[in-house]
C-alpha cells in the first residue's frame, strides 16, 4: 500500500475495543503479515519480529477480546521503543485503510513464550485487530479528542504538517509530544514525567513518540519531501526531554 493511503487514514482512524470474533480469512492475515514484515524502521539497525497470536495466547487484565493480536518483539537497543511505535503504527493505519479495526494494548502480554529467531529479543507490545459491528472510521477530525495545535508546538506556519502528528494515538491519550525548532529542522521532545507518573508511563510514552513520528513522517512524504532522522542533541523546551530532530529535505527519497 502506498504511503498516501496510510496518510489519509490518519484523519479517520479510531481505536475499537469490541470485535466480531469471526477469524479473518487466511489470505487476509497473510496480506497483513507481509505488510507488517516490510514496514519502515525508524532505527534501521534494530532487529524486530512480528507474530500473530489468538485469544488463547494473550493475557490481559482489562480484557479486550479480539480474534487476532499482532505482537512485536525487538532487540533492546537505543531507541527500540520509539522504533516499535513507528513500525506498528504503520500496521494500525494499514488495518484501518483496509476497513479492519484495531486497538493498541499497553498492558496485555503473550501467555506463553513465543520463540523468536534471536534470544536477545524481548516482547514489546501488541495490537488487537479484526472486524467489528461498530463504526469503522471517524467522520472528520472534530471527532478526535486531542490537545490543540498551540499546545504541542511553537513552530509558526507548520500547522498543516503537524496536524497528522497531533492526531496520533497514545497510551491513555497522554499525547506526550512537543515540536519546536523550525519547519526545516523539527525538534521532537517528550514531556518529562512526575515521580508518580514515571513508573507507569516512562516506557509506553516512548512507544507513543514513535507513533507520532510515524504520522509526521507520512505527513512530510505527503508534502513531497523527505524526513531525515538526526539524534544530535538539541535543547528541549522547559518540562520536556529531547528525543530527536527531523530534518525536512527537498525531494522524495525511495
Ligand atoms: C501505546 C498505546 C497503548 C495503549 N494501551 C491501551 C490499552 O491497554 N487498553 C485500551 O483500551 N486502549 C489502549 N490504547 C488506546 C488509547 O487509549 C487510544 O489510542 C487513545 O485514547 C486515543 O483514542 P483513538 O485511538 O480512538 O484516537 C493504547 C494506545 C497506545 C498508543
Amino acid at each position: 500500500m502506498i504511503h498516501e493511503e496510510l496518510y489519509k487514514t490518519i484523519f479517520t482512524r479510531r481505536s475499537i475495543r469490541k470485535y466480531d470474533m469471526t477469524p479473518l480469512p487466511e489470505q487476509k492475515l497473510q496480506e497483513i503479515k507481509n505488510f507488517a514484515d516490510n514496514t519502515k524502521k525508524l532505527v534501521p539497525g534494530i532487529k524486530c519480529e512480528i507474530c500473530f497470536l489468538d485469544k488463547e495466547n494473550v493475557k490481559n487484565i482489562f480484557p479486550i477480546k479480539a480474534p487476532h493480536y499482532i505482537s512485536i518483539y525487538s532487540e533492546k537497543k537505543e531507541g527500540y521503543l520509539m522504533n516499535v511505535g513507528f513500525m506498528l503504527q504503520q500496521v494500525d493505519l494499514f488495518l484501518s485503510a483496509n476497513n479492519l479495526v484495531s486497538c493498541w494494548l499497553g498492558i496485555a502480554k503473550p501467555s506463553k513464550e513465543v520463540p523468536t529467531s534471536n534470544n536477545d529479543m524481548e516482547f514489546v507490545i501488541m495490537l488487537a485487530f479484526g472486524n467489528t459491528h461498530e463504526k469503522l472510521h471517524r467522520a472528520d477530525t472534530s471527532e478526535f479528542k486531542r490537545k490543540g495545535i498551540s499546545e504541542i508546538t511553537s513552530i509558526t506556519g507548520a500547522d498543516e504538517l503537524l496536524e497528522a502528528a497531533r492526531l496520533a494515538p497514545s497510551a491513555s491519550n497522554s499525547q506526550p509530544w512537543y515540536f519546536s525548532g523550525d519547519q526545516n529542522e523539527i525538534i521532537i521532545s517528550r514531556e518529562k514525567l512526575s515521580f508518580l507518573k514515571a513508573p507507569i508511563f516512562n516506557r509506553i510514552n516512548q512507544i507513543d513518540m514513535g507513533i507520532a513520528l510515524c504520522h509526521l513522517w507520512l505527513s512530510i512524504e505527503h508534502q513531497g519531501k523527505t524526513a531525515y532522522f538526526d539524534y544530535t542533541k538539541s535543547n528541549a523546551p522547559k518540562g520536556y526531554e529531547f528525543m530527536l530532530k527531523v530534518k525536512v529535505g527537498g525531494g522524495k527519497s525511495c
